[in-house]
Parts: C-alpha cells; sequence; structure tokens
C-alpha cells in the first residue's frame, strides 16, 4: 500500500477545517484502519471468555478482567483491575464507539468500565489514572453517567493519600521497598488528569493544588539538561531531598527510555490544557524538540524501546511510544506556535502506525497494533501488542479526526461539557 501522509500547512484551529477536503489519502486509509478496528474488536471480545475459560481463577482470587497482551504462545493474557493497564481495554471500546460513531461499542464500554470500579478505593498504588481515568473518565465524557462521577471522585480522593507535601509528589510505586524510599516515575504525570477532573466535578481545588505541586516538583527533578527525562526520581519522604535518579524500565539510569519521554511530553502537554501555565508549555515543547531531533529516531516516527538502546537500529521498536508521542503532537499542536511541525510529525507517524504496525484481521488475539516494548531489562512483552498502544492510537486518531473537522475540543478532558 502506497500512502502519503497529509501535511496541512496551515496553522490554527480556525483554519484546520480548510484542510479537510484536500487530505482524501489519509481519511481512506484511517478509514480503512478504523474498519480493521472494529475487526479485531470484535475478535478480541470473542477471545476474552476463551481465555477466561482456558485459566479460571481460583476461588477468593481476582477476577481476569481486562486484555493486556498475548504471551509467547499467542495467548490472550488478561490481568486482574488492579493490573496498571486495566483500564485501558474499556476506555479503547469507549474511543472506538466515538472515532467510528456506531454506538453498539458503548454496551462492551460499559460492561468493562464496570469491571474496574473495585480500584476506586486501591490505595497501594499511583496508577488510578491510567485504571480508572481511561476507562470510567472517558466514559464519562459520552454519558455524562452521576454513577462514573462518583468513581472518579472516589477514586481522586483515593489517589490524593499518595500525596507527601514534604516532597511535593505522588508517590508512584510501594514495591522495591529496600531499594527505594519513595519512587516517583514519569509516567505519574497521566494520572493528574484524573485530579484536574475531580476539582472540576466537585469544586474541590484540593485535588487541583496536588497536580500542580506535583508537576512542579517532576519539572525540576526529573529532567536532564537537554530535556530527556529520567524514570525513576527516588525521594527521602522526611526531607523531600532527591536521594537518586536512575531508571526501572530503560536501558540505564542515564539513557532515555522510549515510552518515558512519551509521557513527560504528554504530561506537560495536559498541565497547560489544564492550567495555561506557560512554562508546561514550554516543557512540553522542549521535550517535543528532544524527541523530534533526536538522530536514534526513526524516520518513521515509531521510537525504538529507548533512545539509547545498544544496539540500535537492531533493537525493537515500541509503537506505545509512538501512538502516544502522536497523540500528544496533536493536543500540542493546538497550543504551540509550532503547531504545523507537530501536526506534521503527529500525521506521518499516525500514517506509519497505521501502514506498518498494523496486525493482519482475524489475528494477533484481537489487539490492532504489533510490535511494541514492555520492559525489555526485564525481558518481558518485547515486540507484542499492548492494550495500552491501541488505546493511545485510537485517541490520536480521534484527535487527528477533531482536528480536521475544526472541533476545538480534543479529546481528553473529562467534565467540561464536551467530548
Ligand atoms: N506505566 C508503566 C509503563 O509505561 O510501562
Amino acid at each position: 500500500m502506497t500512502f502519503r501522509p497529509f501535511l496541512c500547512p496551515l496553522i490554527g484551529l480556525t483554519l484546520l477545517a480548510g484542510c479537510q477536503t484536500t487530505k482524501p489519502a489519509a481519511s481512506s486509509v484511517m478509514r480503512a484502519t478504523l474498519k480493521l478496528a472494529e475487526t479485531q474488536a470484535a475478535l478480541l471480545l470473542r477471545e476474552i471468555p476463551v481465555a477466561q475459560a482456558r485459566k479460571p481463577v481460583a476461588a477468593g482470587k481476582a477476577p481476569l478482567v481486562s486484555p493486556r497482551t498475548v504471551d509467547g504462545q499467542g495467548n490472550l493474557v488478561l490481568v486482574a483491575s488492579r493490573d496498571w493497564t486495566s483500564g485501558f481495554w474499556p476506555g479503547y471500546l469507549w474511543l472506538l464507539a466515538e472515532a467510528t460513531g456506531h454506538d453498539k461499542w458503548q454496551v462492551p464500554a460499559r460492561q468493562y468500565t464496570a469491571l474496574i470500579e473495585p480500584e476506586k478505593t486501591n490505595a497501594t498504588t499511583h496508577d488510578m489514572g491510567f485504571k480508572v481515568y481511561c476507562s470510567f473518565g472517558t466514559g464519562y465524557r459520552y454519558t455524562q453517567d452521576p454513577a462514573y462521577k462518583e468513581v472518579l471522585l472516589t477514586s481522586a480522593r483515593t489517589l490524593s493519600t499518595r500525596f507527601n507535601p514534604v516532597v511535593g509528589a505522588i508517590r508512584s510505586w510501594d514495591h522495591h521497598q529496600d531499594v527505594w524510599g519513595f519512587p516517583v516515575i514519569i509516567d505519574n504525570m497521566l494520572n493528574l488528569e484524573l485530579l484536574f477532573a475531580a476539582t472540576r466535578l466537585s469544586g474541590d481545588s484540593s485535588f487541583y493544588k496536588i497536580a500542580v505541586q506535583h508537576a512542579n516538583t517532576t519539572l525540576k527533578n526529573h529532567f536532564r539538561p537537554d530535556f530527556s527525562t529520567y524514570h525513576v526520581v527516588d525521594y527521602n519522604p522526611t526531607t523531600g531531598a532527591v536521594v537518586t535518579r536512575t531508571t526501572h524500565q530503560g536501558a540505564a539510569p542515564e539513557s532515555a527510555w522510549a515510552r518515558g519521554q512519551a509521557w513527560a511530553l504528554y504530561g506537560y502537554t495536559l498541565m497547560y490544557r489544564e492550567t495555561r501555565d506557560p512554562r508546561y508549555l514550554a516543557q512540553a515543547e522542549r521535550v517535543a524538540g528532544y524527541l523530534l531531533n533526536h538522530p536514534n529516531l526513526p524516520a518513521d516516527g515509531v521510537p525504538y524501546w529507548d533512545f539509547d538502546a545498544p544496539a540500535i537500529p537492531n533493537e525493537p521498536r515500541d509503537a506505545s511510544a509512538g501512538a502516544l508521542i502522536a497523540s500528544a503532537l496533536y493536543e500540542l499542536s493546538t497550543y504551540s506556535p509550532q503547531a504545523a511541525i507537530y501536526r506534521q510529525q503527529a500525521d506521518k507517524t499516525l500514517a506509519s502506525l497505521a501502514r506498518d504496525y498494523t496486525a493482519p484481521a482475524g489475528t494477533n488475539g484481537g489487539f490492532l497494533l504489533l510490535h511494541s516494548t514492555g520492559s525489555k531489562p526485564g525481558n518481558s512483552e518485547i515486540d507484542v501488542p499492548l492494550s495500552y498502544a491501541d488505546y493511545y492510537f485510537m485517541e490520536a486518531l480521534l484527535r487527528q479526526q477533531h482536528l480536521a473537522t475544526g472541533r476545538t475540543v480534543v479529546a481528553g478532558r473529562v467534565g467540561a461539557g464536551g467530548k
């Protein structure tokens, strides 16, 4: 298939509607991709009960509710709601409903969203945003269901208990307590969306204040002079001092783990969306500059799993990082004078993912994208489908649609009266 990504030369949302009529190639590829996404989602819906029957859960154990990936034998891997990835499948179904305009996807979206509700009181991890915002938050944008609002508010209260005012951050992990006293990972920036939504939905500004403090602490301590980010910063929980800067999923403490850079880009873009503080916009632009000008970023825009991986170009890619970067760049393009550059890059990456990283229909366990990497150092999920790659890919597609139709609301904001 030959496909020339559409490059919109215009800057500014008011002009974006005019681009739409001149991009038939992009539209037809993306229409075909959405059709494939529906075929794959239908397959995944059939495969989930088969996988559940193959591996029954022992009495008293948490049920396996969401698909995460496929294993080496090609079997679907399901996770319990407590897994950090559990919210992506229901969230993906909500996004698919909007992107296709087919309400039928809301039925399984509701069904799988409900299975994540136990997490609203789980205070043992920072992953609340991934689990609950991506499922209930995305669902709330469509349904305005007051029951969903209650889940979001309870979840935000639970997440807030992990905030330490001395450190000025939300604690990420409770594991590795022999190594880290108060680890904060760059991924944690994504959980802040839930807190902003909670303030909008409740009028309680304490959530907003926690989010801003967390982002400011991360801005101060996570970034290197070249604006790449560390994965993990460990703090002394009593004094707030930085103890160590390192990695968990990257190639080395000083390397630039690709998904971590993507979380940083997405995180500071959403911080600007929510606060309009120009320091956050500047940071998002600097991270974008680091990524887009990096000599190890492949021409198709989909990064290797780490920008400093030792054997580039013979290293696995991470399609999840590519999807995240594309989605974040679409949103950043609506705030920045660099709009044309960011949209061009996002269009290119999305087109690459659609053309070269989608699975043939009926394969890949029902996931849409191939070639993501979960944790190379952990020898886990290397060159596989991942539920969050599909989620951010669909979000990027939706954002591209929003921009092409001149809509000013970019998917992501809950409690603001729009999708
Ligand atoms: N938040 C975990 C990861 O990005 O792998």
